[in-house]
């Protein structure tokens, strides 16, 4: 291994475990660089977000005329403002930021933007529009794609019968908000289809959603189907399930479809489907590259998603070259 590579590998796994950490590309010093950009992640602890860190610092090593600093909001909204709070003091050229949540986060957004720090918002939102641009998932498109499918595995459009358990995500995040509303689009139109729950949320979180399960397969004898807002969800329904011995009886559906997860329980057959939910990590960088460098950008930037069933999902791990 090169020293250079060496020291890049050094930087991405500090990047990976810290708090605050410098992801410098390439040999020079950091005061060579051009650009200085701030990346506020929400938190690390979810798969789905060490991904996002990774496709980030991916990309930040393709340009050498940018320090990346990445920040690590520990899952707590006060702790990723002080996040933000401290880049811009830091007076960095661009901020980045995918926020735990769309309000708490708002007040310090604008914060930047009065400071004259073009922001970007990653993932999920927040309550206002004044930043430069928005680079995420369409969670309505994909939430409405779940609900189709879920139709059409509890008998089809007009004949559908079932009863559902709905596992909310972070009640504070518009993703969650579209997830649901997506979804029902569809599974409301069914009058065979009964919700069992009423707005309950894991917080994204499997060890969560594992208890909402375990209490709902207590209190219903009949669970037909799990729509999980993300996949570490929808598999934590599949554990409790498991547990009570009845997971043969139900389809569980996620969201994210990261291959060492969503997309493996899918293959396994532990998940009946996911939906790819990119993270917006090199576009999110490549674009406010393009920004500083005096480019246009356009104000949304959709990422595509897919559908992964057992039809596809090992077609799709031997692309990831897994
Ligand atoms: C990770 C995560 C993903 C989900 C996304 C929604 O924090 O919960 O699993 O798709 O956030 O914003």
């Amino acid at each position: 291994m090169k020293r250079r590579d060496m020291l890049t590998l050094a930087v991405v796994t500090a990047a990976l475990f810290t708090t605050t950490s410098l992801v410098a590309s390439g040999d020079a010093m950091a005061q060579d660089k051009k650009w200085r950009i701030g990346f506020s992640q929400a938190t690390t602890i979810e798969p789905w977000r060490a991904q996002f860190n990774k496709d980030i610092i991916a990309e930040a090593a393709k340009h050498p005329e940018v320090e990346l600093i990445i920040t690590d909001g520990e899952d707590k909204t006060e702790k990723q403002v002080a996040d933000v709070e401290n880049l811009i003091r830091q007076e960095v050229d661009a901020i980045l930021v995918s926020p735990k949540e769309s309000a708490g986060l708002t007040g310090v957004v604008m914060q930047a933007i009065d400071a004259r720090i073009p922001v970007f918002v990653l993932d999920r939102n927040v309550e206002t529009d004044k930043y430069v641009q928005f680079v995420g998932g369409d969670n309505k498109l994909i939430g409405r794609a779940a609900g189709e499918y879920a139709v059409e595995l509890l008998g089809g459009k007009g004949k559908a019968t079932g009863n559902i358990v709905e596992i909310w995500g972070g009640m504070g995040t518009q993703p969650a908000h579209d997830r649901h509303d997506g979804f029902h689009e569809f599974t409301d139109k069914e009058p065979g289809i009964k919700n069992l729950l009423d707005q309950q949320s894991g917080d994204w979180k499997q060890d969560q959603a594992y208890n909402i399960m375990a209490t709902a397969l207590r209190n219903n004898e009949k669970i037909d189907l799990v729509y999980g807002h993300n996949d570490p969800m929808a598999y934590g329904a599949y554990l409790a399930a498991k547990d009570a011995g009845r997971e043969k009886e139900i389809k569980f559906i996620g969201i994210d479809a990261l291959p060492g997860e969503g997309v493996t329980w899918v293959k396994n057959g532990e998940l009946t489907a996911t939906f790819l939910y990119a993270t917006p990590g090199a576009d999110g960088l490549i674009q406010a590259i393009k920004y500083l460098n005096g480019e246009k950008v356009e104000k949304n930037v959709v990422l595509p998603t897919m559908k992964v069933t057992a039809e596809n999902a090992e077609q799709v791990l031997k692309e990831k070259g897994m």
